[in-house]
């Protein structure tokens, strides 16, 4: 279905009403330009002025035995203008972004969670990434494994990471819109030191930072997403209004659109000592994916997703797009180079109001080339396949609003989390396929059928993508893994389905999904427990686009 931008009346007398604010902004701002540009002028280099790369430690972790850490969480509310205006968001300890985590592997991470949030208010944290094992009751979904941290009630999130993973983590609210009102941070595990070699060592870098990295809306999540489900506008994705990198931005004021306070901030800019570094992209946004590239220098990818495998890791320009969820660690090499920033348009069909940011990074000289490692060929077919659909129902009537559905469900959490309820007392809104839990393969075919891409995630497992395919057209035929193999594509018949990846498939836990397209994820149910798997969209995933996986 083709989306259009709908304009009626009121869209008009929004636009001039906004050219009336443009007006008395671009006034206030030429009688301030003056003023700020004496301000900004004695800025000096040696100054840490909204620095933006998270520093990490992994010196203080990989040579250590495993531990227990322990955080205390006080979660409120407050102001914070990030990129010049102001928004109430979500503060952990008073920190927009929350404070980074850092631990190595095998170490138990103990969170006590207390929600200082107003009455009625509940809370739940999930640690992005993380295969939980033994502790699904700690994954933080509200609905599948807990209940909501009521206001005013603490919750001890405690679990151990395993040994295996180490990587480039987040954590976030699993409960409905917070995320996108900024309740998420960073979560970083470090691989311990191995044989002599540090990680720095194999990848050949000195200093390790992190950058979270996402669209940013300056109106609350609420009314974002309250006009997006409103039936006149939801055929048009919420446009963002801003990008933030751990927490900071810079918008500029005389493109106002929507009614805000704004004041003109100078662009954070990173520094980085001399030396490589290892930048830990997370896309921690609500709906955007974006395109980071390296300008006139080159960069590494050693690692997506947190994955133990390394990716192939010639020199490249850009990483492709990342979408919310994902995440991405590259090694920059070169100085004095800029790194590019540009949100994504494919998902708005509003793009004109779309802003782009451009970021500057300080970058050093380029050294070796790390070696990489591929995994072994895979069985053309795994023990059990679930073949599922996603569509997006659009309103017949103005009255009613999208909703997102999983072959014929849409999810709405129950009141008692699904791990602590009978299979049989579950309700139709949870569309969750018995998995035996083996060391066989199981494969998950995810057909789209909607006109708009989706970035999923699996909770508990990380999977093989083997085949991410987009049809160049939405009538053709969805793929169906239960059909003779004959269907693959070939010379004769190049419309059809790619071969599948068996050689050297990606290892992720966040897939995007292309419109009118496909993916094929292979994994080994070897984690016991109900484990969500859910577009990462923070509007579509409002409409319910969700499932799950019932390992047993
Ligand atoms: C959390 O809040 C409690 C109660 O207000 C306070 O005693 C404690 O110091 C706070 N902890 C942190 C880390 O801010
Ligand atoms: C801000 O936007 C105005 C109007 O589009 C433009 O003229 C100006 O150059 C922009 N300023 C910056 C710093 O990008
Ligand atoms: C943001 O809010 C603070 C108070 O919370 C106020 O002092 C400040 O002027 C506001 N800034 C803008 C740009 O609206
Ligand atoms: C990312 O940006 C670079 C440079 O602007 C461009 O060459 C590349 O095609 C983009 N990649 C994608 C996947 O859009
Ligand atoms: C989802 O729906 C398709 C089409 O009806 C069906 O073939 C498939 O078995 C369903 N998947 C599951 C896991 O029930």
């Amino acid at each position: 279905m083709k989306r259009i931008c709908r304009r009626g009346p009121a869209f008009y007398l929004f636009l001039f009403l906004s050219a009336i604010v443009v007006f008395i902004f671009t006034y206030r701002n030429f009688s301030s330009t003056h003023l700020s540009s004496l301000f900004e002028a004695p800025f000096e280099d040696t100054k840490p002025v909204r620095a933006l790369a998270i520093e990490l430690h992994p010196k203080e972790h990989i040579r250590r035995l495993p531990t227990s850490l322990t955080h205390h969480w006080n979660i409120t509310e407050g102001v914070r203008a990030p990129d010049g205006v102001n928004k109430t968001v979500y503060l952990i300890n008073g920190e927009f972004p929350g404070p980074t985590i850092e631990a190595r592997t095998g170490d138990q991470l103990i969170v006590v969670v207390s929600n200082q949030l107003k009455k009625g208010e509940g809370v739940a944290i999930h640690w992005h990434g993380l295969h939980m094992k033994g502790a699904n009751h700690m994954d933080g979904v509200v609905g599948v494994t807990q209940k909501d941290i009521p206001a005013g009630e603490e919750f001890t999130y405690k679990f151990e990471i395993s040994k295996t993973q180490a990587g480039t983590f987040w954590y976030h609210s699993h409960s409905e819109l917070q995320r996108a009102d900024g309740l998420y941070g960073g979560l970083v595990i470090h691989r311990r030191f191995e044989q002599g070699f540090s990680e720095s060592d194999n990848f050949d870098y000195e200093d390790d930072r992190l950058l979270l990295v996402g669209d940013w809306y300056h109106r609350s999540a609420a009314d974002v997403q309250a006009s997006y489900l409103q039936s006149r506008n939801s055929e048009n994705e919420p446009v963002p209004d801003s990008l933030l990198i751990n927490g900071l931005g810079s918008f500029n004021c005389s493109t106002v659109v929507h009614l805000v306070e704004c004041k003109d901030v100078r662009r954070p800019s990173m520094k980085m000592s001399p030396g490589s570094t290892r930048l830990r992209v997370v896309n921690v946004g609500a709906m955007s994916g974006f395109n980071l590239t390296l300008e006139s220098g080159n960069m590494r990818v050693i690692k997506i997703d947190g994955g133990n495998d390394v990716v192939p890791s010639a020199s490249v320009e850009s990483v492709g797009i990342l979408y919310p969820g994902e995440r991405v660690d590259i090694i920059s090499d070169g100085p004095g180079n800029s790194l590019t920033i540009a949100l994504d348009l494919e998902n708005f069909h509003c793009p004109e109001q779309v802003f782009t940011a451009i970021q500057t990074f300080a970058i050093e000289q380029p050294k070796k080339q790390a070696g990489h490692r591929a995994i072994g060929p895979m069985p053309e077919s795994a023990g059990q396949t679930i073949l599922v659909y996603t569509h997006i129902e659009m309103p017949a009537h103005d009255d009613q609003v999208t909703i997102g559905y999983m072959n014929q469900t849409n999810w709405i959490p129950q009141v008692e989390p699904l791990l602590y309820v009978p299979r049989e007392q579950w309700d139709n809104h949870q569309f969750m396929p018995t998995v035996k839990a083996t060391e066989d393969w199981v494969d998950i075919v995810v057909n789209n059928f909607d006109d708009q891409g989706h970035p999923f995630h699996l909770h508990g497992h990380d999977f093989y993508v083997l085949t991410r395919h987009e049809f160049p057209r939405a009538d053709i035929k969805p793929y169906n893994p239960f059909d003779p193999p004959s269907q693959f594509s070939s010379l004769s018949e190049p419309l059809l389905y790619p071969r599948p990846n068996l050689e050297n498939p990606p290892l992720k836990d966040t897939i995007y999904i292309p419109k009118h397209g496909y993916v094929i994820l292979r994994i080994r149910a070897d984690n016991i427990g109900v484990w969500f798997f859910h577009c990462h969209i923070v509007w579509p995933m409002v409409t319910r686009l969700a499932m799950g996986l019932d390992v047993r």
